[in-house]
């Protein structure tokens, strides 16, 4: 049986990251109810053999007012036990210590001393850094328990119980600046819980496979695929489920890359035996795009036009459900405000429920390198797999001013060129994107002695780790010089090349 640890979910901001350090050892975790009893632990182990329980923290104060509960009975339950934050000063409020609220509040990188080496703490140092975010201390534990370390403004910041398994930190092991948290976490899952770590990706395959199957049933499904990773994974779990009752649309907006729609088809009419259609809607989206240079109300045309193909696609197989994509980082982004504010971000695979249609997210709870573990091991080609990103509104958004098809033609070759020297340098690696930006400006150059009066196009290379902050990359000024030559010798219409030097922020990656 699968071994499985279970995460208390209290609302902290942190629950999924718990769980993505759990199965990193290859144990299968999942997030539950804060309320879950005893009863539905049992029904847990009909399905996995559940090993531990994690208590996560959140927002609240224990002598709150509705403060969040958990059912105490899980306590007496012969499992491992780790309460983080709130949930360590939840179970030290169960058991008899003492919470009181702390005078000053520990937020970011705290210092703590460690009285005792052992338990969860194993092999950890007499002083390490972690990671605080806290403002009611645990001072005091009952006699059955003993204290593991403490921190300043602190006394209990670990405990373990004597003989039982239950433990408690206050810190945060599952962020990186918690200085030995995979330490933390190996001692709890390896030592507290015993697990051996016997969950493989195949068996995430085949849950999923089989939850698609009995949420969708022999009704019809449709999904939007944008030739990324997330959507092509969504696909072919889909399609192993639901077979032909899957139809996988991917709509030729006229703004892909060079040769993408051609791959594309080419991957998934061919190399599996899918549904798929390629939607060509080229006229449409140019038609749609007419006159239109603001970059939001550019977004919001493409939006509204990527929805009306899905609703006649919807119509013609009689789809109820649509299966999307959406990984976790991508339900964090879009709970942001923030973010939106700064661009309506526009994602093939991300269609909103407009359709009439239910929504599936089989991918909702993993992280970008977890689904390429798996579109590997389904078989996706690595032109998918290592593909980097592009954004649902394509190349429209790197034409400033109007788009037409012509600069539309002009900045896909740029972006071809981009792209060819980038992996002829072997830069592909170490960069999160690297494309041309067609400008609304012509200025004066000299080509074969002739006056000319042409396009200009700015490169844009840059390294990020998520996309929310970016660096220019310094790449050689041989690999530039060979992508201006190529581009200014190879694209007529164009006589200027820039290189954007600009960070993010202040410059997003797209310019628009
Ligand atoms: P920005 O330009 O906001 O981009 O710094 C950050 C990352 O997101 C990509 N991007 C998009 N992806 N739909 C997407 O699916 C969009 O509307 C969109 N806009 C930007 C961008 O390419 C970069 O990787």
């Amino acid at each position: 049986m699968i071994e499985c640890i279970l995460i208390l979910d209290f609302g902290g901001q942190y629950c999924h990251l718990i769980a993505r350090r759990v199965r990193e050892f290859d144990v299968y975790s999942e997030i539950v109810s804060a309320s879950t009893t005893p009863a539905d632990i049992e029904e847990y182990q009909k399905k996995y053999d559940v090993k531990g329980l994690i208590i996560s923290g959140g927002p609240q104060s224990v002598y709150a007012e509705n403060a969040a509960q958990f059912d105490k009975g899980l306590l007496e339950l012969d499992l491992g036990i780790l309460g983080l934050c709130y949930g360590h000063q939840l179970i030290a409020h169960y058991v008899g210590g003492i919470v009181e609220p702390g005078e000053k509040k520990e937020y970011g990188i705290t210092q703590a001393i460690i009285d005792n080496p052992a338990g969860v703490l194993k092999g950890l140092n007499w002083e390490e850094t972690v990671w605080m975010s806290h403002s009611d201390n645990v001072v005091k534990m009952p006699e059955e328990y003993e204290i593991l370390a403490h921190t300043e403004n602190t006394p209990v910041a670990a405990f373990r119980h004597r003989e039982k398994r239950i433990n408690g930190i206050q810190w945060h092991p599952e962020v990186v600046h918690t200085q030995h948290g995979k330490e933390i976490f190996e001692n709890f899952i390896h030592t507290v819980c015993k697990c051996t770590g016997n969950w493989v990706m195949e068996d995430f395959i085949e849950s999923t496979v089989k939850k698609i199957q009995e949420t969708i049933g022999d009704k019809k499904a449709l999904i939007a695929l944008s030739g990324g990773i997330d959507s092509s994974a969504a696909a072919i779990l889909a399609h192993k489920a639901i077979g032909k009752n899957l139809t996988a649309v991917f709509v030729d907006t006229g703004l892909m890359r060079k040769n993408e729609p051609e791959l594309i088809d080419e991957i998934f009419s061919k190399g599996f035996d899918l549904n798929f259609k390629s939607v060509n809607a080229k006229d449409r989206f140019f038609k749609a795009l007419e006159g239109i240079t603001n970059p939001e109300d550019k977004r919001k045309a493409i939006g509204r036009e990527f929805i009306r193909v899905f609703e006649e696609e919807a119509d013609h197989v009689g789809a109820q459900f649509l299966i999307q994509g959406t990984i976790y980082p991508d339900r964090i982004e879009s709970g942001t405000e923030h973010a939106a504010t700064i661009k309506s971000h526009h994602n093939v695979g991300g269609l909103p429920d407009v359709l009439g249609l239910e929504i599936v997210e089989p991918l909702e709870d993993l992280y970008k390198d977890e689904v390429r573990v798996i579109a590997k091991k389904i078989g996706l080609p690595n032109e998918i797999v290592h593909r980097h990103p592009f954004p649902g509104p394509g190349l429209a958004i790197r034409i400033l001013g109007e788009v037409t098809p012509t600069l539309t033609g002009i900045v896909r070759e740029a972006d071809a060129i981009v792209k060819e020297e980038i992996k002829e340098a072997d830069l592909e690696k170490e960069l999160w994107q690297f494309f041309a930006v067609i400008l609304p400006i012509k200025t004066v150059g000299v080509q074969g002695d002739v006056r000319t009066y042409r396009n200009t196009i700015a490169i844009r290379i840059v390294q990020s780790i998520d996309g929310m902050t970016a660096n220019f990359a310094r790449i050689p000024y041989d690999v530039l010089e060979r992508i201006s030559t190529r581009i200014t010798n190879e694209i007529p219409e164009v006589n200027r090349v820039v290189y954007d030097i600009t960070h993010k922020p202040p410059g997003t990656v797209e310019w628009e």
